[in-house]
């Protein structure tokens, strides 16, 4: 493992906005979108944010909360966003928050949320130490209180799995 970066990172600097039109190819019979495509949307997503957090290589090492809270019909236009919520030593918890727009109207509605966790990696794939992440407001500070809860918690379910 190389030495840990010193700088400290905002969650502003990883935010990333990803958007996306939903075509007949990632839908259901019922034209809804496949809760699978909207997964590998949050990765990639997630995956921005965190090498934006860290500029390296990631990882996936885990989704530990995924909820589908509403449909997304073809023809919607989905926006992903996501920021990284914590950073540990190798690893970042990324919230990443799903909304759906019709195209018509512009009106959003709040469709989907998952948290990530991802791994910086060095040239042989091996975990590497992240920057900080430093808050800058009430809630992101909050934020960051959360994942570090969730941290102890989502090591012990791996090992439970
Ligand atoms: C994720 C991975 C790099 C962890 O490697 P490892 O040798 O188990 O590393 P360690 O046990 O030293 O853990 C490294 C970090 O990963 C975290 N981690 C490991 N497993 C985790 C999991 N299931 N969920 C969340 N974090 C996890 C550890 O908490 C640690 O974080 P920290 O350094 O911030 O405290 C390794 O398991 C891997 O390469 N997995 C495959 C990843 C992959 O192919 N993803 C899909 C495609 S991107």
């Amino acid at each position: 493992m190389s030495d840990a970066p010193e700088e400290h990172k905002t969650p502003a600097a990883s935010r990333t906005v990803m958007t996306e039109l939903v075509l007949p190819e990632d839908t259901n019979n019922y034209g809804h979108i496949f809760g699978g495509r909207l997964l590998a949307l949050a990765d990639k997503c997630a995956a921005m944010a965190a090498m934006r957090h860290c500029r390296m290589p990631v990882v996936t090492a885990s989704f530990d909360r995924v909820d589908f809270l509403q449909p997304v019909r073809q023809g919607m236009i989905v926006i992903l966003t996501s920021e990284v919520n914590a950073a540990f030593t190798t690893s970042m918890e990324v919230g990443v928050r799903i909304e759906a727009e019709d195209p018509r109207s512009g009106a959003r509605l709040a469709t989907s949320r998952a948290l990530i966790s991802l791994v910086a990696i060095d040239e042989n794939g091996r975990p590497s130490p992240v920057p900080p992440l430093e808050p800058e407001t009430d809630e992101e500070r909050q934020r960051m209180a959360r994942a570090r809860e969730r941290k102890a918690q989502r090591l012990r379910l791996r090992d439970e799995f």
